[in-house]
């Protein structure tokens, strides 16, 4: 074996590194993305098994909120103050990028709860804004982390590059404190 070949075998190529920085790239996308993934290829069969979940309202202050997860994914359960219910009701539809009304998004009578499905509509980052340490960004809802979207208290969508406002989940009160997700149907008795 020639001195030349030696050094190209144990030397880094310009190629090699061309390599390293993509698999570098990769790995980086791949932290970015790993929510949709792990949802679609690694479902935990115990969690996705509950097609519904039921979540005490009682313990959650006014200005905080929760995460649950139900079917895999992460759902955002807001107490909302009364400024911040009034914030996603007074803003005028024409400013918003995904236009639908605050009313639409929360259930009659129940203002104050705002349930959202807490995946990022651009390319599914979880959004911060659920712990008081965290910043929920210039519309006072979530902000995420990926790429700089902001949702208001209604967790729709007030910057992009998101495309889309924080989906809805199914849900119902099942009592005046308590709801149930998985289900459109309103509880009876
Ligand atoms: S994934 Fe949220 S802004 Fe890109």
């Amino acid at each position: 074996m020639t001195e030349e070949t030696v050094k190209e075998k144990t030397e880094p190529t310009r190629r090699d590194f061309l390599y390293l920085t993509a698999s570098a790239i990769g790995a980086v996308g791949t932290a970015y993305f790993a929510w949709p993934f792990l949802d679609s290829m690694n479902p935990a069969s115990d969690i996705l098994a509950q097609s519904s979940i039921d979540v005490d309202l009682a313990p959650i202050p006014a200005g905080t909120a929760i995460t649950v997860v139900w079917r895999g994914k992460p759902i955002f359960v807001r107490h909302r103050t009364p400024e911040e219910i009034t914030a996603a009701q007074q803003v005028p539809l024409s400013e918003l990028m995904d236009p639908e009304p605050d009313k639409e998004r929360v259930k009659k009578g129940h203002d104050q709860w705002l349930v959202v499905i807490g995946i990022c509509t651009h390319l599914g980052c979880i959004p911060t804004g659920n712990k008081p340490t965290q910043t929920r960004g210039k519309y006072g809802g979530w902000e995420c982390p990926c790429h700089g979207s902001l949702y208001d208290t209604s967790g729709r969508v007030r910057r992009g590059p998101a495309p889309a406002n924080l989906a809805v989940p199914p849900y119902a009160f099942v009592t005046a404190t308590s709801i149930r997700i998985g289900t459109s149907e309103a509880a009876h008795g």
